[in-house]
């Protein structure tokens, strides 16, 4: 960022955040730009958002649009000219341009949890400490004590905590247990209230600002979570190539869809613009049908051994056109821990493929072009489904959201997903990614929230004997395409 905003920042004893840092930092005079705002606002914030800047200058002038998301207001002290305008793209063709990946964040390698009782405690408290970070910037929280201090005041308080329990009273009231390193209390919902339809999952770390009682109860008069600043911009890159998303192959299963996986294939291989556009292919896990998953599994695969089933999905890669970079992580389903974080694949499957596939862990963060992607396959959507109320398996988008709401992919502990307790929790969110791509639940959808793309990667799977037992209908064969160069995206239907 540029120094002499920080300095002016300091001064005033603010911090701007990311979005509001950059915007201010592309105007001719960004400290004068800065005062600008300030001027305008009538109280000062301890972290300028691009909420603020567009707050202040909303009354001005309207807005210039870059990509989908919309920027703010140049006010008299932005020239118009320094708003970065939108660029004419056409879309590039992947063979011209050169792979541009890095991963950012992945288990990959670094794993060092053995499962000891002093693991648990330390994945614990770094959690806490990950997502605490991100809550004590939020303005609601400022003057936050921990949980000790917090019960012996009488006034209104303010903590940041872990939901270590989650339950209803005889008359229907929420009681979440909340603890910190100091200790825990008690935190009372009343029944009928906004907050109490905004449930809370066990585990989730949360800010509280709430009154305490006589009975040593807090009543909670807010619940913070540590959410995604807003005014997000799409970074938008050079090369308009495209990424497309794909999940849940099941290669081996029965109920493989392969004639829509052989016209997707034929597609990819066509003139077709948006095809020939198509630089990385991203498979977000369950890539085969894998062996012994669930019980009486061998009844429903064709392949019915698991490198068999590999050799078979490398095929089915191998036949795709040599611009598309294939990215694989594993599944639920997949030949690797089932504990999340999931390494990548071993080197005994990566061997059976071409040098075009890459393996990272599940989740992984990673770059193509400087837009940042979190791809996570998906398998704590079984416990939002479970503990939410209004989640379903056929909007995983909503679930995507509550996800990054809660700056967690997975925060429930000992559900359906399970968790390895490593030093670090790789499950939090700590840097807000461009896309956020997951599939596991079979059903296929593309929305945005906060200026992060969601997409949940459909499947390649006619409906299975279990998702029929649970009523399940699933959506197959779309792709989700994404061109990186405008954050646009489209799903195409084979
Ligand atoms: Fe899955």
């Amino acid at each position: 960022m540029h120094e002499r905003l920080l300095d002016a920042l300091a001064k005033r004893g603010a911090l701007a955040d990311p979005a509001a840092a950059e915007y201010l930092a592309r105007s001719p005079d960004p400290v004068e730009a800065l005062e600008r705002v300030f001027a305008k606002l009538a109280n000062m914030p301890l972290v300028l958002t691009m909420d603020d800047i567009l707050r202040v200058q909303g009354a001005l002038r309207p807005s210039a649009v870059v990509g989908i998301v919309p920027m703010p207001v140049a006010p008299a002290a932005i020239p118009v000219a320094s708003v970065p305008q939108p660029r004419l793209r056409t879309v590039g063709r992947a063979k011209d341009v050169s792979e541009d990946f890095s991963v950012v964040r992945d288990i990959t390698g670094k794993s060092t949890c053995q499962g000891t009782l002093g693991d648990f405690s330390r994945y614990f408290a770094n959690r806490l400490e990950a997502i605490g970070k991100l809550l004590r910037v939020r303005r609601e929280l400022v003057g936050a004590t921990d949980i000790a201090r917090a019960r012996r005041l009488t006034r209104e308080v303010r903590f940041i905590g872990m939901v270590a329990d989650v339950r209803t009273t005889r008359k229907g009231d929420r009681i979440l247990e909340v603890e910190d390193a100091t200790e825990t209390v008690p935190v009372f919902i009343a029944q009928g209230t906004d907050l109490f339809r905004d449930a809370v999952l066990p585990d989730e770390v949360i800010g509280v600002i709430g009154r305490p009682t006589e009975k040593g109860l807090i009543i909670a008069e807010q619940i913070i979570r540590p959410d995604v600043p807003g005014g997000r911009a799409f970074p938008a890159t050079k090369e308009a190539v495209s990424v497309a998303f794909v999940s849940d192959i099941h290669v081996g299963s029965r109920t493989f869809l392969g004639e829509k996986w052989d016209a997707f294939t034929r597609w990819m291989n066509s003139d077709d613009v948006v095809a020939k556009s198509i630089k990385y292919l991203v498979c977000a896990g369950d890539v085969v049908d894998g062996i012994g998953v669930y019980p009486r599994q061998e009844e429903e695969l064709a392949i019915d051994d698991v490198y068999a089933q590999y050799e078979e999905l490398a095929r089915l890669l191998a036949a795709m056109p040599d611009h598309a970079n294939v990215i694989v992580l594993p599944g639920n389903h997949d030949a690797v821990r089932p504990a999340e974080p999931q390494p990548a694949l071993p080197q005994n499957v990566q061997k059976l493929f071409d040098s075009n596939t890459k393996f990272v862990g599940n989740p992984c963060t990673f770059n193509l072009h400087g837009v940042r992607i979190l791809a996570y396959h998906g398998r704590s959507m079984d416990d939002f489904v479970y503990s939410l109320p209004g989640m379903s398996y056929a909007r995983p988008i909503d679930t995507m959201r509550e996800m990054l709401r809660r700056r967690h992919l997975a925060p429930v502990y000992g559900g359906k997903t399970p968790i390895a307790p490593e030093a670090e929790d790789h499950l939090v969110i700590d840097e807000v990614p461009d896309v956020f791509v997951a599939g596991h639940v079979h059903a296929v959808g593309m929305d945005e929230y906060k200026g992060v793309k969601m997409i949940n990667a459909s499947a390649w799977q006619s409906q299975t004997a279990y998702q029929k037992m649970h009523n399940i209908e699933p959506v197959a064969g779309r792709v989700p395409i994404m061109n990186l160069g405008t954050g646009r995206g489209t799903i195409k239907e084979f």
